[in-house]
């Protein structure tokens, strides 16, 4: 699903990716590790057509996501590190997904209340003046509720409360095995039930890729 040959980023003087080279399948339930800085979020960044390779390339699903940034996102469902600061209100930004998406209202609004997040309370609020947790919730809802054919969440649970963290964690055992998961995260006995493959980065090179 997602091919990656020789892919190197350069900033600068800083290598950020270094000649990565993996072949990430459908049903591979991934966790990415690295220290910080590692080049983890570059390297999804890269996935996502965001960034230019500097060398080597990427395709998704046979796509190049540079160029066909509006395919790949269409198969993609991704919750960012840090959620962008959207000035549009909660409901707002449903509409929007609902529309460009073509994404179930009620099953956004579905995942939020397993999140615990009271969402109709808060639909007039604008997005970025949600709490950390809140925008992470959202955003994780709407990602599910897409029903992708490859999930990518950069850090998703970083800003949940224990609860959030567990109820997100059973969302994805619960959910269809059938795509590919990449987490990234700094903590292996979160993901541990959930994933079959361990990718560790170091400045920038694949160190470690085993089946777990
Ligand atoms: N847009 C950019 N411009 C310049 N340098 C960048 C850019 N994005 C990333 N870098 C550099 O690339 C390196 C890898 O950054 P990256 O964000 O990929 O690390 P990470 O593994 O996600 O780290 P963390 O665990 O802290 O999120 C860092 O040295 C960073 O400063
Ligand atoms: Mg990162």
């Amino acid at each position: 699903m997602i091919e990656i040959k020789n892919l190197t980023k350069v900033f600068g003087s800083q290598i950020s990716l270094d000649n990565v080279n993996l072949k990430l399948e459908k049903k591979d339930s991934i966790i990415i590790m690295g220290q910080n800085g590692a080049g983890k979020t570059t390297l999804i960044r890269s996935i996502l057509g965001q960034y230019i390779p500097t060398k080597g390339e990427i395709t998704v699903n046979g796509k190049n996501p540079f160029k066909d940034r509006v395919n790949t996102l269409n198969s993609i469902g991704f919750v960012p590190q840090l959620p962008p600061p959207i000035k549009l209100t909660v409901e707002e930004l449903i509409y929007y997904s609902v529309s460009s998406s073509n994404i179930n209202k009620d099953i956004i609004f579905d995942f939020c209340s397993k999140m615990d997040l009271d969402v109709k309370q808060n639909l007039k609020k604008v997005f970025f003046k949600l709490s950390g947790g809140m925008k992470q919730k959202l955003l994780i809802s709407i990602a599910l509720a897409k029903d992708p054919d490859i999930f990518i969440f950069d850090e998703p649970t970083a800003n949940l409360d224990p609860k959030g963290r567990d109820s997100f964690y059973s969302i994805l055992e619960n959910f269809n095995k059938d795509k590919l998961s990449l987490f990234i995260s700094h903590r292996i006995e979160e993901v541990s039930d959930i994933v079959n493959r361990k990718i560790e980065l170091d400045l920038g090179k694949v160190i470690i890729d085993e089946k777990i």
